[in-house]
C-alpha cells in the first residue's frame, strides 16, 4: 500500500523527480551488505543517502527504501517524520538553522532569525516549518540546541556552523551565498 506523505497540507510535496541511477542503487546496496544480521537496520542511511540524492523524503523515497529493505511503508515514514532532519519537501539552495534554545536565544537568535527573514525574503510561521524564499535559493528554520551555547547565537549554512551569528555577521553569511 502506498502512504501519501501528509497528502493535501503543505508539507507534502509529491513524489521525487528524477532518475533513480544506478550509482544510488550501488550505493544503497552497499550500505545494505554492511547490516548482515538485519538488512533494516540499514534504514537511516538509505534515509540519508536519498534525501543527499533528491533534496527531501517523499512517498517515492518512502517506498523504494520500504521496498528494499523489505519493511512496511510506516516503518520508514514514522522515522522521517520523527526527525527533523529529514525533509518532506524541497528546501533552497542555502538551508539556514538558527538554534532557538534558551543560551541562543537570550543571546539573541531571535534578531538573528528576524534578520534573515528579512535578507532572504521568506515569510510565514516559522515554528511550522521552513520558510523557503520564491525562487528556492534560500530557506530558514530554527533548531534546538546545536552543541555550542557558549557562543551563542548559533546557526548551521547548510553543513557549515557559525558562532556569535548578530544581524552584521547573518547579513554577510547571506551575502556569501553565491
Ligand atoms: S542553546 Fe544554542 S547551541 Fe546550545
Amino acid at each position: 500500500m502506498s502512504l501519501p506523505l501528509e497528502a493535501g497540507t503543505e508539507a507534502c510535496a509529491g513524489p521525487e523527480k528524477g532518475e533513480i541511477s544506478a550509482d544510488l542503487v550501488r550505493k544503497a546496496d552497499e550500505i545494505v551488505r554492511q547490516y548482515p544480521a538485519s538488512k533494516r537496520s540499514a534504514v537511516l542511511p538509505l534515509l540519508h543517502l536519498w534525501q543527499e540524492q533528491f533534496g527531501y523524503l517523499g512517498p517515492r523515497g518512502v517506498e523504494w527504501i520500504s521496498q528494499k529493505l523489505d519493511l512496511q511503508e510506516i516503518q520508514v515514514l514514522e522515522l522521517v517524520t520523527f526527525y527533523p532532519w529529514f525533509r518532506q519537501r524541497p528546501y533552497g539552495r542555502f538551508h539556514f538553522r538558527v538554534c532557538r534554545t534558551l543560551p541562543c536565544a537570550l543571546g539573541g537568535a531571535g534578531k538573528t532569525f528576524a534578520a534573515l527573514e528579512k535578507l532572504m525574503g521568506v515569510k510565514g510561521d516559522p515554528h511550522h516549518g521552513a520558510l523557503v524564499s520564491e525562487d528556492g535559493r534560500f530557506s530558514l528554520e530554527y533548531a534546538e540546541c546545536l552543541a555550542s551555547c557558549g557562543t551563542a547565537p548559533v546557526i548551521l549554512c547548510n553543513d557549515d556552523f557559525h558562532e556569535k551569528v548578530d544581524e552584521a555577521r547573518a547579513a554577510e553569511l547571506v551575502a556569501a551565498c553565491k
